[in-house]
């Protein structure tokens, strides 16, 4: 079969692949742990369940304004202006269906072929194949080993006069961490000086721990709205744990909003009414929500921790936000797709290979569900992989004993 050269290169989502493995050997009885999933598990909060729930039996379903429904661009106005001191107009919001659909939007909307977009590793595996889908080339920048966070000098070294624009995850998936004040302000003034636009994806913004802030980069540029290079996505997948209703969102210059519109018209026409209730009703609705996810997250996390230390070998850069680690293993391999692979099979845990993400030897672990899961994942992550620790255990109800060293 003669298919695209394009589309055919473009690479599964190792995220969803292993998820589909997992939920095979669930089917067949095993007791695996899902530590590869980046989904919170609570209920969609019931301001959510209420504003969709009125929408649907109001029976009016139908298409939207392509660029969202005026009362959902309302909530993301004050949304803007709660979360970032920014008063921004109907024309400077589009909502898009999940933030996956803003940045490809984006993308799409702001790269000519050969245009460049800096990446900096480790980076959520789908920037770069979505900038390759949009004919532009990934530039990755990896900060020194041992780090997580980029020197400054060398994302300015990285940039070309084809440089059309720089992604920035703070706080980071999948590292944890979050980039200092200092590196934002100097990244904001660097695209400011060079025209470049700073694409923000904020999508686990309030997801922070120790009283850590990620400040948004608005807060070190004095440029109008209309005058800015900063781009940000959000939505309402991490905060409010609402994967399922697909719904984010650009504020963005209105001459990039109106042209991020047609894309979106000519390709979805817009989002779910329904969806875009729900989530309404989640941004207007009780914000405790959120700070009650958060303070569930931060525990999962603070429990990671403590079974980390016991782990020999296995090196960890605190997470400082989202709900990821991401523990060099390179130790004991430096094939990550080798440990994940094993992880699974002996140990039943899936996890993520670092590989998928820029940075090889290290895996990622997801800490968003519960916390006694992230304490059997951890024991079994160790016993299989750490010799110094006790040789038996249970998985499910059987008990397995560690031949191999
Ligand atoms: C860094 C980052 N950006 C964007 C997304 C996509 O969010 P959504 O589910 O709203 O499409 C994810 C989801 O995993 C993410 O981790």
């Amino acid at each position: 079969m003669k298919l695209s050269k394009l589309a055919s290169e473009i690479a599964e989502s190792p995220t969803l692949a292993l998820n589909e493995e997992a939920r095979l050997l669930k089917e067949r009885g095993e007791a695996v742990i899902n530590l590869g999933i980046g989904e919170p598990r609570n209920k969609t909060p019931f301001s959510a369940v209420l504003a969709s729930g009125a929408r649907l039996s109001s029976g009016e379903v139908k298409y939207t304004p392509p660029d969202g429904l005026p009362s959902m661009k309302k909530a993301v106005i004050r949304y803007t202006e709660e979360n970032y001191n920014r008063l921004v107009a109907p024309e400077n919001v589009i909502i898009t269906n999940g933030a996956k659909q803003s940045l490809f939007n984006i993308f799409y909307s702001i790269l000519n072929p050969q245009d460049e977009v800096i990446v900096i590793a480790p980076y959520w595996v789908s920037y770069p194949e979505m900038i390759r889908m949009c004919l532009g080339i990934p530039v990755v920048v990896t900060p020194e080993d041992g780090t997580f966070i980029p020197r400054f000098e060398d994302i300015e070294r990285a940039i070309s006069s084809s440089t059309r624009a720089i992604i920035i995850n703070s706080p980071n998936n999948p590292s944890g961490a979050i980039y200092p004040d200092s590196l934002i302000e100097k990244i904001v003034d660097l695209c400011e000086k060079k025209g470049i636009f700073m694409v923000c994806d904020d999508i686990y913004h309030k997801l922070t721990f120790d009283r850590n802030v990620a400040t948004p980069a608005y807060a070190f540029s004095k440029n109008d709205i209309e005058d800015s290079n900063i781009i940000v996505v959000n939505g309402v997948a991490k905060l409010y744990g609402m994967t399922g209703f697909r719904i984010g969102w650009v504020v963005a210059p209105r001459e990039l909003v109106r042209v991020m519109t047609n894309v979106l018209a000519q390709t979805t026409s817009c989002v779910s009414p329904i969806a875009q209730a729900a989530a309404e009703g989640a941004l207007n609705g009780l914000q405790s929500v959120v700070e009650s996810l958060r303070l569930q997250i931060e525990n999962n996390r603070n429990v990671l921790l403590q079974e980390m230390k016991s782990f020999s070998g296995a090196r960890l850069i605190e997470p400082q936000g989202t709900f990821y680690a991401l523990p060099d293993l390179r130790a004991f391999n430096n094939n990550s797709v080798e440990i994940s692979r094993f992880l699974l099979k002996k140990a039943m845990v899936v996890t993520v290979p670092g590989r998928e993400f820029g940075m090889e030897g290290h895996i990622r672990i997801s800490f968003a569900g519960s916390a006694p899961e992230v304490t059997e994942g951890l024991a079994r992550i160790r016993w299989a992989l750490d010799m110094t620790s006790p040789n038996e255990i249970y998985i499910g109800d059987r008990k397995m004993i560690r031949d191999w060293n």
